[in-house]
């Protein structure tokens, strides 16, 4: 048995074998802290590929592609329906869930009730018709770029990768953009680490609040945008009601927020260590969707959960009924069954990596994010001359629910 440090932990079920058992504080672990990626690097050397740890209420995490491709594609077996914000598994930890108390569309149902929730996103999301927001990316790319360009330096997560894509999902949403610093800082608030969960909450109060008031305003006169197209949907052959509107806008707004950010973040920190591979991308911008990609790959930051509906045998291992499952899609993207050399940045790689998942609830919004962050690369790279890491000031990082970097300070001549 493992020496548990720490916390009040809950009792390990009966029918987890002592081999399966594996001390991993997801918020908490050291390693974590110190470096994510470093971190699912080695629960794949040390762990066993599906494991139990009793911290966060007790839940099991599963590190290989397959186990998770295979689970992804069992809905009916491993649900996400049961999952509310409030009783997410790593609930205790800094980076739990807000709790809306309403439905979190399309990500908290099962088909086929998904497939009715989510049919209204594709096309609006598709890569067609996100291409029509790359003029705005641009532009919002470059206007953060001239706050920091002059200075030599700057905190790249407070100074670009935050306000990216909250200025973006207001575009998309059609949201007044007069409201963009408040709404920048509810959601700055919103996903920090240090924040704690009843404030947490009032600020996803807010955030529903002002969300309510463009969903009102659509409702009396439609405009081009995504909330004006939700409300026209057709969902089991009615159009969706306002509390289904707000589940929608707000895993909208989640679902593209935490995500780009330390997808960007981690990104961008591995340019900074890499001169000999910021040189290649500027002296060849064609190279970046493939760079994007593989970085996508290697930084993987959200970690979706599951509940098991019934009794079932996962690769070997004995799950019952109610039983929570953990993910780890960043881990699963260094399983070298799936991918040759994973620790290796390899442009032109063809296996499908593991950031967006696999199966049903496959992100929705990847398109967006991929011309996100396409976009922001071809601008940067562009503009700001070799950068590295601030050698006075290391980056610093977070687990929890996705992997997180809370300060990447950087510096340029
Ligand atoms: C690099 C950025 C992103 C990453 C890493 C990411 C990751 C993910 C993952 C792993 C899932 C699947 C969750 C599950 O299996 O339960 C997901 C679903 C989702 N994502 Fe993203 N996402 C990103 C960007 C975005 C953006 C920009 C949007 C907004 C347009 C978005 C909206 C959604 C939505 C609505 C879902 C739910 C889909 C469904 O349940 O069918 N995501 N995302």
């Amino acid at each position: 048995m493992h020496a548990f440090s720490g916390q009040k932990l809950e009792q390990i079920p009966a029918h987890v074998p002592p081999e399966l058992v594996y001390d991993y504080d997801s918020s908490r672990d050291p390693r974590m802290l110190e470096d994510p990626h470093a971190r699912m690097r080695s629960l794949l050397l040390e762990a066993p590929p599906i494991f139990f740890s009793p911290h966060n209420g007790g839940h099991w995490f599963v590190t290989r592609k397959q186990a998770i491709v295979d689970i992804t594609m069992n809905p009916e077996v491993y649900s996400n329906s049961l999952f509310h914000a409030a009783e997410s598994p790593a609930g205790e930890g800094e980076h739990a869930a807000p709790q809306p108390g309403f439905l979190m569309l399309p990500i908290s149902t099962d088909p086929p009730q998904h497939t009715a929730y989510r049919a209204p996103l594709n096309q609006p999301l598709a890569a067609k018709s996100v291409a029509a927001l790359e003029t705005a990316i641009r532009t919002m790319t470059n206007e953060l770029i001239d706050n920091v360009l002059d200075a030599g330096r700057c905190n790249f997560l407070s100074d670009i990768a935050e306000p990216l894509p909250v200025t973006l999902f207001m575009q998309l949403a059609g949201m007044p953009t007069n409201r963009l610093a408040e709404f920048r800082a509810l959601a700055t608030q919103a996903t920090s680490a240090t924040v704690d969960h009843a404030t947490r909450e009032q600020i996803f109060k807010r955030i529903a609040g002002i969300l309510t008031e463009s969903i009102k305003l659509r409702q009396e006169k439609r405009e081009d945008d995504l909330i004006s197209r939700l409300l026209d949907a057709n969902i089991h052959g009615r159009k969706p009601t306002f509390q289904e509107m707000l589940g929608y806008s707000i895993t909208l707004f989640l679902g593209g927020l935490d995500t780009v950010v330390n997808a960007l973040s981690f990104g961008v920190r591995h340019l900074a260590r890499d001169q000999a591979l910021q040189a290649k991308l500027r002296a060849d911008p064609s190279l970046l969707p493939g760079a994007v990609e593989e970085l996508l790959r290697l930084y993987g930051v959200a970690c979706p959960p599951r509940r098991v509906t019934r009794d079932v045998v996962l690769h070997g291992v004995q799950l019952k009924q109610g039983d929570a499952l953990l993910l780890l899609l960043p881990a699963a993207n260094y399983d070298d069954a799936a991918f040759p050399n994973p620790e290796q940045f390899t442009l032109g790689r063809t296996e499908q990596h593991m950031t967006f998942n696999a199966g049903p609830h496959r992100c929705v919004g990847l398109n967006l994010a991929r011309l996100e962050m396409k976009v922001f690369y071809q601008e940067w790279l562009k503009r700001i001359p070799p950068f590295r890491l601030d050698p006075q000031a290391p980056p610093r990082f977070t687990g929890g629910f996705n992997l997180a970097v809370t300060s990447l300070p950087l510096v340029w001549a």
